[in-house]
């Protein structure tokens, strides 16, 4: 692939006073046209939740993990030089192939320097959890995105076990923590719907003695459940009136694993809504992983009246997978999505909420509080850019309505401010290739933390994205 397409992010420039707080060196501007009859087959690459913990559990396991097909995003290499900073080898063979050694669970040293996890709050609060039972110290950063965001969601349960915590005003990084020496077992129920959060408390609890539990009563992706019953450890879900209880066995010794990181559904989401807002259009989003935690985004299509079918619908590695086709629908409808889809989509309002513009009548998204904590406040990064786009946009404190235009109606024409947010970096170019009107980002830089190499897979299916400058 051209390396021009190829999106570079550095998460260590350092802005100097007084310039645009950015994590990531020179803003790099981006335009989107109009397009139309995208074609070909989009091959997404691989899951970022599922990359983050292959390399951590790998971390923590005794021998050699083995994982191909992972996201070389930079929030996923970010998170493996901190393994490598705990003490884990951690290589890339030239054919892709990642290789992990791991120290065992308890076995993390304590690094010698700060750990920049850049723009990744799933890397930052893992890797919390995971040293959280240690007995080292490590301290945290990252850039101005993430060191804005909360972190007492994690140190809180943490300090149950005995670790302590250190960092900025409302619990922001940076941050330090300590670890506890002498690690209690937990019984934690999760107050907001966060699979980071439950996921901390679970790598936290692997090097608790006896029993650690975790209650969430919304169910939040469960890759962290499904990879520790494959590396071994002894790990159950019960559904019950408190919600789903999940019990962890302390102090395993995780096997090594091989694994094959399926392709991420919430990358998938670009080159699909893409498709099906442009004229013309119909392509091909091969082997998507779809476990239920993770594709409410293609439910909700499908009601709007999306032309969005399965292919190939199969089982691999315990996951559910399809081929995505995807065809141009002139004729979406806004739909109220239910409240208790919002965990399985919950990276995907941004993307729905461009789509929505193009749909006829309202698209109504509840029960989304979360948005507003993620790499920016998602509700209103894409409230502003849409009504500047020409689109009326109703919001409240975790809901917010868009009113679709139809197709043929949305006038684009601005620039959109992309926060140090992928998603929303990508959200406003998708809506620029049906707009009347180009639609610009600020800064298209923060996509190669989760989709690197979206520039030159959206060019291919016949996109007009372009950097400019
Ligand atoms: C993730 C969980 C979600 C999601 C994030 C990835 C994970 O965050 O938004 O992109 O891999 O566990 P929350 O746990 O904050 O909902």
């Amino acid at each position: 692939m051209d390396a021009r397409r190829c999106l570079r992010y550095q998460a260590f420039d350092l802005p100097t006073k007084g310039t645009p707080m950015s994590g990531h060196g020179t803003p790099i501007p981006m335009i989107a046209h109009r397009s139309s009859g995208l074609s070909g087959t989009a091959d997404v690459p691989g899951d970022k939740s599922i990359s983050h913990r292959a390399l951590i559990l790998g971390a923590m396991a005794v021998g050699e993990t083995v994982v191909s097909g992972l996201l070389e995003g930079q929030d996923v290499l970010d998170t493996a030089k901190a393994m490598q900073a705990f003490g884990a080898e951690v290589t890339r063979d030239e054919d892709g192939t990642w290789r992990i050694h791991g120290v065992g669970v308890g076995g993390f040293g304590e690094p010698d320097q700060v750990i920049d996890c850049g723009n990744s709050g799933t890397g930052v609060r893992l890797i919390m959890g995971a040293m959280a039972t240690c007995p080292i110290t490590a301290t945290f950063t990252g850039d101005a995105s993430l060191n804005k965001r909360p972190m007492a969601r994690v140190t809180d349960p943490l300090a149950l076990f005995g670790t302590q915590a250190v960092g900025r005003s409302a619990g922001r990084l940076p941050m330090t923590i300590v670890g506890a020496a002498e690690p209690l077992p937990v019984r934690y129920t999760v107050p907001v719907p966060s699979a980071q959060v439950k996921s901390a408390v679970l790598l936290a609890g692997l090097n608790a003695p006896g029993q650690t539990i975790v209650i969430e009563q919304e169910a939040t992706r469960d890759h962290t459940e499904r990879m520790l019953e494959g590396f071994g450890a002894t790990i159950t879900t019960e559904v019950t009136d408190e919600g789903r209880v999940i019990t962890l066995q302390g102090q395993p010794e995780l096997r090594p694993q091989t694994i094959d990181v399926p392709r991420d559904p919430s990358s998938a989401a670009f080159p699909v809504c893409a498709a099906l807002i442009t004229e013309g259009s119909d392509i091909l989003v091969p082997n998507i992983g779809l476990n239920p935690t993770r594709a409410g985004l293609f439910t909700t299509l499908r009601e709007m009246g999306a032309d969005l079918t399965y292919e190939n619908e199969r089982q691999e590695g315990g996951e559910p997978v399809a081929d995505l086709r995807a065809r141009f629908s002139p004729n979406l409808k806004g739909i109220e999505v239910p409240h208790e889809r919002a965990a399985s989509m919950i990276d995907e309002y941004p993307v729905l909420s461009a789509v929505a513009a193009y749909a006829e009548g309202q698209t109504v998204m509840r029960g989304v509080k979360e948005l507003r904590v993620k790499e920016s406040d998602r509700i209103e990064a894409m409230a502003t850019g849409l009504r500047a786009n020409g689109i009326e946009v109703e919001e409240g404190e975790d809901w917010w309505i868009v009113h679709g235009k139809g197709f043929g109606n949305v006038a684009g024409g601005a620039t959109c401010a992309s926060h140090l947010d992928h998603r929303i970096a990508m959200s406003f170019l998708v809506l620029g290739l049906a707009s009347n009107a180009p639609v610009r980002v600020d800064d298209g830089g923060p996509i190669a933390t989760s989709f690197p190499i979206f520039e030159g897979l959206m060019a291919d299916l016949g996109a007009d994205i372009r950097r400019e400058g």
